[in-house]
């Protein structure tokens, strides 16, 4: 066996994502189940377990309804096959908001029951001085900006931020109080290019976009819309498959073979033996 197969791959860790800024671009993904996470893990630096779980796997209408018991299931399905990539978890609606005490309780309990080594966070005006909390007792944490889908509920939809320049100054002022409190990176989603640039050069650590152009230090996807799986994605996908086509075909030709008496053949039949 060769040196390279004997040596155990180490996991990405977060201080390593910190360095990366402006370096090479960072590669994320979201990811909630085992087998993708398994195929995904080579690929990428990081694998998010995204609240988004919630509208992509469960049916949600937005992610306000998503629990800290779903993000925990999930997590912990990511954690068993994902070897190297760093895992972040995120703290979904209500359980950080409250108090820097709930928010860190629900952080340990998160790390703990998956294994974890970081938690993401949507950095409203609050949530700086949780960040700071939640980092100087040793959790590492991603922050939110731009876009913050679990406001959905305040700003009346999912609406592109930055576009007047009293909101641009508020994300800028955002993302830069999520740094400055020890976040270790931070999500930059649906943003103006011109502004995901300037958060990036305001900000001393990597910027993950998403649909915030190619201004970013790392892009990161719902691997979901990313693989075809919808029939509508946002205009900042791109298309890398087209899952939704392939998988109907396949269930329409085994729903045939079934009716047809054609499926299962001798092939997939035991018999007993003589
Ligand atoms: O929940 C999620 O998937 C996310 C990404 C869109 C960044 O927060």
């Amino acid at each position: 066996m060769s040196a390279q197969t004997q040596a155990a791959i180490a996991r990405i860790s977060a201080p390593e994502i910190t360095a990366r800024k402006s370096g090479e671009p960072i590669v994320c993904l979201t990811a909630y189940t085992a087998p993708m996470a398994a195929l995904m893990d080579p690929h990428c630096d990081l694998l998010l377990v995204g609240d988004s779980v919630g509208m992509v796997v469960h049916g949600l209408p937005n992610t306000v309804g998503v629990t800290l018991e779903m993000m925990i299931l999930h997590g912990q399905a990511v954690m068993r096959t994902a070897k190297r990539a760093l895992v972040v978890i995120d703290m979904p609606f209500g359980s950080y908001e409250g108090s820097v005490q709930a928010a860190y309780d629900n952080a340990v309990r998160i790390m703990k029951e998956t294994g974890a080594q970081a938690v993401k966070v949507e950095s409203g005006p609050t949530v700086p001085d949780t960040i700071a909390y939640m980092v100087r007792r040793g959790i590492p944490v991603m922050g939110h900006v731009g876009l913050r889908p679990q406001s959905v509920l305040v700003d009346g939809g999912f609406r592109a931020k930055g576009r007047t320049e009293d909101e641009r100054e508020r994300v800028i002022a955002e993302a830069k109080a999520t740094a400055d409190a020890g976040a270790f990176c931070l999500v930059v989603e649906g943003v103006a290019e011109a502004l995901a640039r300037d958060v990036t050069a305001a900000v001393s650590v990597p910027t993950i976009g998403i649909g915030a152009s190619s201004g970013c230090d790392g892009q990161i996807l719902v691997t979901d819309d990313m693989l075809g799986l919808f029939d509508w994605t946002p205009k900042f996908v791109r298309r890398y498959a087209d899952l939704r086509g392939e998988i109907s075909r396949a269930v329409e030709s085994y729903a045939q073979d079934v009716r047809a008496r054609r499926f299962p053949g001798k092939e997939e039949t035991y018999f007993s033996k003589p």
